[in-house]
Order: structure tokens, then C-alpha cells, then sequence
């Protein structure tokens, strides 16, 4: 008896220890170490900028200065793009005006995964001679810092993810803080970690240290408009600001909302890095001129002038041309609108006179009394009053159940054809 009782203490003390040890050994092992600011972007390595200028072309590019593994695979990618454009654009001609000129920029992003996985994207932005169009090309490449390797998805996930992610879907892919964002050309869709749960096969990325909730993952990984919501358009005019516009993509990321914001050329051109964050987190940009010129007021040419400018300030940053353009006061006529024929001009239908009340107090009840769906509400990122109440409007918005996404999407989603229509001043029904 006495015999039995002592071996079923020490099995009792050993099944203890065990349990103790397993769990020091696991949360050692498998605690993955998160970056404190979600979806910041962190920087690793130097980036060098290059530049050649000759008759034919301007070339400014950026290269890497990290470990010579990552330097190897970036810059030899950037090299080929490069000897590749140069081939193409071999001309025996003198040009003589500088707009003729072959162009190639380029732009490396880099993302810090955790501390073992970091990533980079290249942007190259390029146009042959003689021709006007750029044409954008997104790469992408992910790193081990730990074993000195390039990662592809097979090396993070088990085999079932194909489901999710089929081997033709991109041509590169991009590890971010949340999701992984997949490329073809200059298309990009994002694929939450949560949605790849099942097929984790590494530590590398353990999806279950991210929070994401089940709705913040749909949101994230299908760009789709659910159409049978309740929807609404939040527009900005005016910016970007150096610090109001980050406020408020802050507020838009944490209610997964999505807004149009209309830049000044002016400012845009002031606010590099702001125009990016607005749309790499998936906002809309449209053009709301370069000086906030009364559009009816200039000819033709002058109206063509603004507008231009600040698209090519725009698509120098994004590698993407806005498609609406909001006039300086509402302000449009047949002039405007006939030169403005390639765009679409969105005007609002819900003013909030933020400029003139700098009071959240009445800009939030003039937004929200006779708010309906299909509505595109007008405000302004330049003044640090709006910043309160577009958080107070936007979690109303969200807890009456509307989407709050951009105007374009909202003019799909509501079925108006952009082709034919040329002016809206809200899509309501
Ligand atoms: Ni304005």
C-alpha cells in the first residue's frame, strides 16, 4: 500500500514538472516579438540614391546598403531593370526637349516584420521616349535575417494555403506588419496571417499573436463592398497636412473605414510623405487643383494647367493618376467641365462648414441630422478642429451600420457608370 502511495507521489511531482518545463520551453520558444506600433513601417539598412542624367534619359534610382544577402538579390534586381531600360532606350538622336526624354525613377520600401522576417518593395516608375505615359512595376522581396535567406511562401506556410493564395495569383508578395500583400504588376491584393491560420507550418509568422477580429480580417482580406449596406463618402478637401491628415488616417484605420481625400498640388508637393500614407492604407486621392484656383475664372488652358500639375505631382509619389477632381468652391461651367471631360467631378451633398465653425460641437449634428446612404460628406484636413469631430462622426456613422468607403468605390458599389456620368453630388437614390 505504502509502496503504491510513494509511486503515485513521485508520479504526481514528475507530471508537475514536466507540465512547468513545457510551459518555460514554449513560451521561450514560440513567443513571437511584436513591433509595439502596429502597422508602422520600420526601417533596416541605408538606401542610397543614384542618379544618371545623359541626352536620351534621367535615371535616379535607390539601392540597398543592408547585409549582402539582401543587397545581393535587391540591387541585382535593380540593375537588370535598369540595363533593361537602357537597351530600350538607345537612340542615335540628340532629344531636344526634356520632356521627350526616357524616365526612370525607382523607390525602395522596407518593412520589419518581426525580428527575424523583414521585406522589401521596389517601385520603378518608367517611360520610353517620346512617350507621355509612365508605366508603374511593383517588386517585392522578403528575408530571413536569421538564416541569411530569401523566404517564399512555401518556407511560411503548408501546402493547403494555395487555396487561398494559388501560385498564379501574384508575381511577388510583400511580408507586412498585418497581412501579406501580393503583387501583379501594379495590382496588389492583401491576405490577412488570420485567414492562413490553419496552414502555419513555421514560427515565423504565428497569425494567432496577431489580433486581428474575424470582421477586421474580412475587411482585409476582400477589398469587396458589401453593396447591400448602408454606404457613405467622407471627403477632405484642401491637404494634405504635415500632421492633421495622419490624425485622421489613425481614426479611418481604427473603425476599418476608408475616405477620398482632395489635395492641393501645393500642398502635395509640401507633404511627400502624407500623400503616401494616404494611399498605401487605401484611401482615395483625387485633384482639388494646385492653388485652389476658382476654376471658372481661368481659360482653358489655365484650367488644364492645374489640374495636370497636380496629377503629375500625385502620380510621382503613388504611380497612380487620380481619376475625380473636386473644384475650388464647387465652382464648375461648360468650360470646366468640358476640359475636365477625362475626369469625374465629384462635388458633396452634406456640408459641415468645418472651415467656418471650427467647432465640433456643430460640425457633427449638420453632418449627421439628414445623413443618408449614398451621401458624400465634405470636411477639411487642414484644421485641427475637424480632427474630433471626425471621430465623433465616424463612429456614429459606423454604429447606424454604414460602410464609409471612397467615392469611387461608392459610385461602383451604387452602380453609376463614371464613363457617362461626369459630375456627382452624391449617389444617393
Ligand atoms: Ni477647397
Amino acid at each position: 500500500m505504502k509502496k503504491i502511495l510513494k509511486s503515485i507521489i513521485i508520479l504526481v511531482i514528475f507530471i508537475t514538472i514536466v507540465v512547468i518545463v513545457g510551459l518555460i520551453v514554449s513560451n521561450t520558444f514560440f513567443k513571437l516579438d511584436i513591433p509595439n506600433i502596429s502597422s508602422e513601417k520600420l526601417d533596416f539598412g541605408n538606401i542610397i540614391k543614384d542618379e544618371e542624367v545623359t541626352d536620351n534619359y534621367e535615371i535616379y534610382t535607390q539601392k540597398i546598403e543592408s547585409k549582402d544577402f539582401i543587397n545581393l538579390a535587391v540591387n541585382s534586381y535593380i540593375d537588370n531593370l535598369v540595363e533593361e531600360f537602357k537597351n530600350n532606350n538607345l537612340s542615335d538622336k540628340k532629344i531636344i526637349f526634356s520632356k521627350d526624354k526616357a524616365v526612370f525613377k525607382q523607390i525602395i520600401d522596407t518593412y520589419k516584420v518581426n525580428d527575424d522576417l523583414v521585406s522589401v518593395k521596389i517601385t520603378s516608375i518608367f517611360k520610353k521616349n517620346y512617350q507621355k505615359n509612365y508605366t508603374t512595376k511593383i517588386y517585392a522581396y522578403n528575408f530571413s535575417n536569421k538564416d541569411e535567406i530569401v523566404i517564399t511562401l512555401d518556407d511560411l506556410f503548408k501546402n493547403g494555403y494555395k487555396n487561398i493564395i494559388p501560385d498564379n495569383s501574384y508575381d511577388s508578395f510583400l511580408l507586412k506588419y498585418n497581412d501579406i500583400e501580393l503583387y501583379t504588376g501594379i495590382y496588389k491584393k492583401n491576405v490577412s496571417y488570420n485567414s492562413l491560420l490553419e496552414y502555419n507550418a513555421s514560427k515565423k509568422i504565428n497569425a494567432q499573436n496577431f489580433n486581428i477580429t474575424q470582421e477586421e480580417y474580412e475587411n482585409l482580406f476582400s477589398n469587396q463592398i458589401d453593396k447591400n449596406k448602408k454606404m457613405v463618402a467622407i471627403t477632405f478637401d484642401d491637404g494634405p497636412h504635415a500632421t492633421n491628415t495622419y490624425k485622421i488616417l489613425d481614426i479611418l484605420d481604427a473603425n476599418n473605414a476608408k475616405a477620398t481625400f482632395f489635395m492641393l498640388g501645393s500642398n502635395v508637393l509640401k507633404n511627400n510623405n502624407v500623400v503616401k500614407s494616404v494611399y498605401d492604407r487605401g484611401n482615395e486621392i483625387g485633384i482639388h487643383t494646385w492653388n485652389h484656383k476658382e476654376l471658372t475664372k481661368l481659360s482653358s488652358e489655365q484650367i488644364k494647367n492645374e489640374v495636370d500639375s497636380t496629377s503629375d505631382a500625385i502620380f510621382n509619389i503613388t504611380g497612380e493618376r487620380p481619376t475625380l477632381v473636386r473644384p475650388p468652391y464647387g465652382s464648375v461651367n461648360s468650360t470646366v467641365k468640358s476640359v475636365l471631360s477625362n475626369y469625374t467631378i465629384v462635388l458633396w451633398n452634406i456640408d459641415s462648414l468645418d472651415w467656418k465653425s471650427r467647432d465640433e460641437k456643430k460640425i457633427v449634428p449638420l453632418v449627421m441630422n439628414d445623413i443618408k446612404d449614398g451621401d458624400i460628406i465634405l470636411l477639411h484636413d487642414i484644421h485641427s478642429t475637424t480632427i474630433p469631430a471626425v471621430e465623433k462622426i465616424v463612429k456614429q456613422l459606423k454604429e447606424q451600420d454604414y460602410e464609409l468607403v471612397t467615392v469611387s468605390d461608392m459610385l461602383e458599389a451604387k452602380g453609376y457608370d463614371t464613363a457617362s456620368t461626369k459630375l456627382f453630388y452624391s449617389a444617393r437614390q
